[in-house]
């Protein structure tokens, strides 16, 4: 068959299928004139560019922490936002996650622990560097694998907070992942979870977002698109966690390799890769947002920065960080406000065991003590062993101190201290209150060398270790400045007492804070 000849069969069969279709309309009813095309359901946008970097946030007070741990191999820097309870919490999680992440790499369990004396680990919080820099960079040059977190403040307006945590693994040779976890938190009403928790229906987030790339990929289905396998959840969920929210939008960053069937058939997809990352913007009406999503959303003006109560108060997680409570007894005295001068400039909490008979003699620096945020226990109120009391005794001794240092401090003084640490299971039951003990004596009453007391109080103590020193001895009150410097170096987070168990110390005998 020649080329006209094919032509020609080819024009009259298309001839043919018209005729056929002619016949058809013209037995047809009426057309229908309400039927419309389906409608697209709404979507997100496809933004090929990353969202802006946040201009910076240096006014936000960060309480900075830090770890450095060899054996598992991690090392982690975030901060904590002062009186933001929800928000640390939420970092507590995501610091956990990646210690635990960490733990299936290197194969060891993870325990608080201290830097040598010398670590310089006193530089804690966020160094914006971090985040942006290489992430081979941020790895140290050996073999072993590392997991290394960093972090930034990304979002400090109205009542809104958001920390990025990124969290890089490798080794000297290469990256194994990088990713970034954003915690946002809502101060007003002291919510806080991770980017995801800005969606009020992840499922139904995710069928926006793959209709949105099936379309942008040029995909004419009206078929909704499958709901996400388990595997797909979890890969949205890790997206999700670091969505952006820039300019009324929710950008989220798509995973590298990221990919669906609904996709996979279309020759216009490209999936995102390390060199050409793709980004999804969500407009607020696209997405069903959570409360926190929408007080994210809405959040404007200048940030209202909540002020810390003071150190005593601060967020801590003795779980994650290793933790030192320094207890100071016998005071107050005319040296106790040096002691605060220098736990001031450390930003380090501790505990004072007063007597009565000193609170009585000072009674503003109960108040300072007690304003600056600091833990007050019972010291009794003239120093006896309470071992060789009464029981009435005893109890007369603990109710007129406790009554004196709540007045005067304003706070509940729920643990005890005995004199000469002189005690019995009798006397914890006649006292009724914990009896907080200590496993680093320091013997700062024996005159000691101050170089040596230096020395020993900054090298011996473990995490959860309990220091038992006096604000009422001059070599101590000349030595403090630099035991407590000495102890932030090691990375030790100097927390008071109930900080160290966590807001209630257990009943009996105290004598570590990881018994
Ligand atoms: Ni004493």
């Amino acid at each position: 068959m020649s080329a006209r000849e094919r032509m020609v069969r080819r024009l009259a069969s298309s001839l043919g299928a018209i005729a056929v279709v002619g016949a058809a309309v013209a037995c047809a009813p009426e057309y229908d004139t309400s039927w419309a095309p389906p409608a697209w359901p709404a979507t997100g946008s496809i933004v090929d560019a990353a969202p802006p970097q946040p201009a910076g946030f240096a006014g936000v007070e960060l309480v900075g922490q830090r770890i450095h741990n060899d054996d598992t191999g991690i090392s982690a820097r975030w901060g904590y936002l002062p009186g933001a309870a929800a928000v640390n919490s939420a970092l507590d999680d995501v610091v956990r996650a990646a210690i635990e992440w960490q733990v299936g790499h290197s194969g060891v369990p993870y325990a608080p622990t201290p830097g040598a004396v010398g670590s310089e680990l006193g530089d804690r919080g966020c160094r914006p560097s971090e985040v942006t820099a290489e992430a081979s960079s941020l790895l140290p040059n050996e073999n072993s694998t590392r997991t290394v977190v960093a972090c930034e403040v990304v979002l400090a307006s109205g009542a809104v907070f958001a920390e990025r945590l990124r969290i890089v693994t490798g080794s000297g040779g290469g990256v194994l992942a990088d990713t970034s976890t954003i915690v946002y938190g809502d101060l007003d009403s002291d919510t806080a979870g991770t980017a995801a928790a800005l969606f009020a229906e992840p499922a139904a987030s995710w069928t926006t977002l793959v209709e949105a790339l099936r379309r942008d990929a040029g995909s004419l289905s009206v078929v909704p698109p499958a709901a996400p396998t388990p595997e797909q959840g979890a890969v949205i969920e890790r997206a999700f966690a670091s969505a952006v929210v820039s300019d009324g939008q929710i950008v989220v960053p798509l995973p590298e390799g990221f990919s669906v069937p609904e996709l996979e058939h279309l020759p216009a997809w490209t999936p995102p890769t390390p060199e050409q990352p793709r980004w999804i913007a969500f407009a607020v009406n696209d997405v069903a947002l959570s409360p926190l999503g929408e007080a994210v959303l809405a959040a404007n003006g200048p940030f209202a920065s909540p002020t810390s109560a003071g150190p005593g108060e601060n967020h801590v997680a003795c779980e994650i960080v290793p933790c030192v409570a320094m207890t100071l007894d016998d005071g107050p005295s005319t040296l106790t406000p040096g002691f605060l001068d220098v736990l001031g400039a450390h930003h380090a909490a501790a505990t004072f065991y007063m007597l009565g008979i000193q609170a009585e003699m000072y009674p503003e620096t109960v108040g300072r003590v007690s304003a600056e945020g600091h833990q007050i226990g019972n010291h009794t109120w003239d120093h006896p062993y309470l071992t060789e009391l009464s029981d009435a005794q005893i109890r007369r001794q603990l109710e007129i101190t406790e009554e004196l240092l709540r007045a005067l401090s304003g706070q509940p003084i729920d643990t005890m201290r005995p004199p000469g640490g002189k005690i019995s299971s009798h006397v914890v039951r006649v006292a009724d209150m914990p009896a907080i003990m200590w496993d680093i004596d320091t013997r700062d009453w024996a005159d000691p060398d101050p170089a040596e007391l230096v020395e020993m109080t900054v090298g011996d103590p473990v995490a959860g270790s309990i220091i038992l020193m006096h604000d009422v001895q001059y070599v101590t009150a000349g030595a403090f400045d630099q035991i407590v410097a000495g102890l932030v170096d090691r990375g030790f987070a100097l927390v008071t007492i109930d900080q160290m168990f966590g807001g209630t110390p257990p009943v009996g005998i105290v004598n570590h804070g990881r018994e």
